[in-house]
């Protein structure tokens, strides 16, 4: 049996490297890099430092309008799909990556296999929630991480080929937070002490593309006061840039804007944050694994277990409420990763693939 891994964008080369490790174990597997993400710090980082297997085929699609990045995906995924004959596609999240692996092949009548299926903002101004649900609807095998995707997956009509198998972002955080922590100088090279300091990170369409949010963001950074260690997604450095914005944040001398980080890096960044401002969906989860209060710069998240829990908390990009939780947030309850799995959910994943 043959797999196809489609990937493109940063989060995807961080949930594919223990599914790959497993699948290889079984399965031949054809790595295929659509070239969405293309930066060292956004792509080749990933690779380097996760051992995961090289691409078979890099697509060199690179940034452009959805139609247009969506479109030069599909044609040349097609091609290789066409070539190599794999029975099963294996797709990641809910990136412009993900729908047009699953679009060339379900024409192709080759299976669509889903890792994070089931996960629902209800916000179809998402591009992400766009691709998600076109991607569940024409998926074969739809790995679920939570128990809310199952429920979400159900409400929509789809029961078969649904897999509850816990989430594959904790088992990478679970293989890679100790030699994360041997191995990252960041606190050190930052010159930040444990707990002193808080980390952000924004890249959300929503967040970006439109000055009043962005700036009314970076408006509470600044106006806290508070250390913040700010990893810059090249799409919010581009923003930061046309809004005229980067001047004032470089002269906050309480905001460090950096380059994006390699995985471990961040791990260590998140682990040692008091509190981490986010809108990225991974950011989310690994707080809640680590157990750091996360503040979230949107009005809904797909990852409803960590706010019933108390660990995360909905502020949108209101000043004030930003304000506000980074003065004031602070969860006292338990975390429940149970709710993500076991640590075991790619080993789940290729047990379904293989029929059991
Ligand atoms: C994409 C995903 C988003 C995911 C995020 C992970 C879609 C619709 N969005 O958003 O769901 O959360 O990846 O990080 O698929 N750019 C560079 N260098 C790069 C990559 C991007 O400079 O290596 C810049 C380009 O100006 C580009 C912009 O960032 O236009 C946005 O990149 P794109 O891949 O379209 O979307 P992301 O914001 O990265
Ligand atoms: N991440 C990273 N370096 C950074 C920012 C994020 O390695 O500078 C990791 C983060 O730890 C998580 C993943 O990237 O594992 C999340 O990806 P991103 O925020 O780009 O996308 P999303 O999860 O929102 O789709």
């Amino acid at each position: 049996m043959r797999v196809a891994t489609v990937v493109g964008a940063r989060p995807q080369f961080i949930k594919m490297a223990p599914v790959s490790r497993e699948l290889r174990k079984h399965f031949e597997e054809i790595v295929i890099h659509t070239g969405q993400h293309y930066d060292y710090e956004m792509n080749r980082i990933f690779f380097e430092q996760l051992n995961i297997p090289e691409p078979d085929y890099y697509l060199g699609v690179g940034s452009g309008s959805h139609g247009y990045q969506t479109g030069e995906m599909l044609k040349k995924i097609e091609e290789v799909l066409v070539r190599e004959e794999p029975d099963i596609v294996l797709v990641y999240g809910d990136t412009n990556s993900t729908l047009a692996g699953a679009l060339a092949a379900v024409k192709l009548h080759i299976k669509v296999a889903h890792v994070e299926a089931g996960l629902r903002s209800f916000d179809k101004r998402m591009p992400e929630e766009v691709n998600r649900v076109l991607t569940d609807h024409v998926s074969d095998y739809l790995f679920a991480p939570t128990e809310t995707a199952v429920k979400n997956l159900h409400n929509e009509g789809i029961d078969d080929g649904v897999y509850l198998t816990g989430d594959v972002m904790y088992d990478a955080l679970l293989h890679n937070i100790r030699i994360a922590r041997k191995e990252s100088r960041i606190l050190t090279e930052l010159g930040l002490k444990p707990k002193e300091y808080l980390l952000a990170t924004v890249h959300r369409a929503e967040n970006t593309e439109g000055r009043e949010r962005l700036e009314r963001i970076i408006g509470a950074f600044i106006e806290s006061g508070e250390l913040i260690v700010f990893p810059v997604h090249p799409r919010t450095r581009k923003y930061l840039g046309a809004y005229g914005l980067i001047d004032e944040v470089e002269k906050a001398r309480n905001v460090l804007m950096i380059p994006p980080v390699g995985y471990l890096d961040m791990l260590v960044l998140e682990e040692n944050a008091r509190k981490i401002l986010t809108d990225s969906g991974g950011v989310q989860k690994e707080a809640y694994f680590l157990k750091v209060p996360c503040i979230t710069l949107r009005e809904r998240t797909e990852w409803a277990e960590t706010v019933e829990d108390g660990w995360n908390l909905l502020v949108g990009a209101e000043r004030e409420k930003i304000l506000r939780a980074i003065r004031e947030f602070e969860p006292r309850g338990e975390t429940y990763t149970y709710r993500f799995g076991d640590g075991k959910t790619s080993e789940r994943i290729v047990k379904a693939l293989l029929g059991g």
